[in-house]
């Protein structure tokens, strides 16, 4: 437990896209059930503990690197945002995090007042971008970390999130090595068995980066071991 941990308010700008327009909301269950509230705690506690995952350090340091000031940022899939309240701490203006699965929510709230930057971050339950990348607005910068490997059409995704960055985008992909590949089949087979729907990908890296160069983006930033790559891209 936190020293001085408070209940949290509700933040003030969560919006739950899918409430709204129940007739276009997606099938966000085969997320919930992979990415629920043990994993949202869990990623909360292991930030509020440690600080930033080492891809997330290299993540914020890229875009640090190209200049943060008051800039706006949108993050697909941020989780509990945690690396959107460390942009907000360097000069990010404000942030909107997407999400597809709702069990991050209470986590969230209890950062984002703990960090005192509720009404800076906006909060978008089940809009999927790749879906609907109309009902998003541009950023500045665009972030997806440990997303495209959660997600199937990984060109509409990542075009669609090059479409919405006006200056950087950075995102994360898992090495296609064999020993990933393997592993991910298992987790695949694992998931059928227990009839859940959500299923993993290990993308093809020269694909992804074909796609960021087809809408506008130069790869400037790659760095690759073991668990994760990271790219780094800037608007042409
Ligand atoms: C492995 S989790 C990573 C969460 C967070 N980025 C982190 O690193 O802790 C992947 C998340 O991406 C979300 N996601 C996948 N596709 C998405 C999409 N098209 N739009 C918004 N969120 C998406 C899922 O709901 C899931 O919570």
């Amino acid at each position: 437990m936190i020293p001085g941990f408070r209940t949290p308010p509700i933040p003030t700008r969560l919006h739950t896209d899918a409430m709204d327009d129940c007739c276009a909301a997606p099938d966000t269950e085969g997320y919930d059930e992979v990415f629920d509230d043990r994993f949202a705690r869990k990623t909360a506690r292991r930030y509020r503990r440690k600080g930033l995952t080492p891809a997330e350090q290299r993540i914020v340091a890229f875009l640090s690197s190209t200049g943060l000031d008051d800039a706006t940022v949108l993050e697909v899939g941020g989780g509990v945002g945690e690396i959107q309240l460390e942009l907000l701490a360097r000069g990010a203006a404000r942030t909107v995090n997407l999400e597809l699965s709702g069990a991050y929510e209470t986590e969230a709230a209890r950062l984002i007042d703990e960090a005192g930057v509720a009404g800076r971050i906006t909060r978008r339950l089940g809009v999927d971008l790749a879906a609907t990348p109309e009902r998003v607005d541009v950023a500045d910068i665009v972030v997806l970390h440990r997303v495209v490997c959660c997600y199937p059409d990984v060109e509409h995704l990542l075009g669609a999130a090059a479409d919405r960055a006006r200056r950087a985008i950075v995102f994360s992909h898992p090495p296609r090595t064999r020993v990933r590949r393997a592993r991910v089949a298992v987790d695949n087979f694992m998931h059928r068995l227990s009839r859940k729907s959500y299923r993993g990908f290990v993308h093809e890296p020269a694909a992804m980066l074909d796609t960021l160069r087809r809408h506008g983006f130069e790869p400037r930033y790659r760095h690759t071991d073991r668990t994760w790559c990271i790219v780094g891209a800037l608007r042409e």
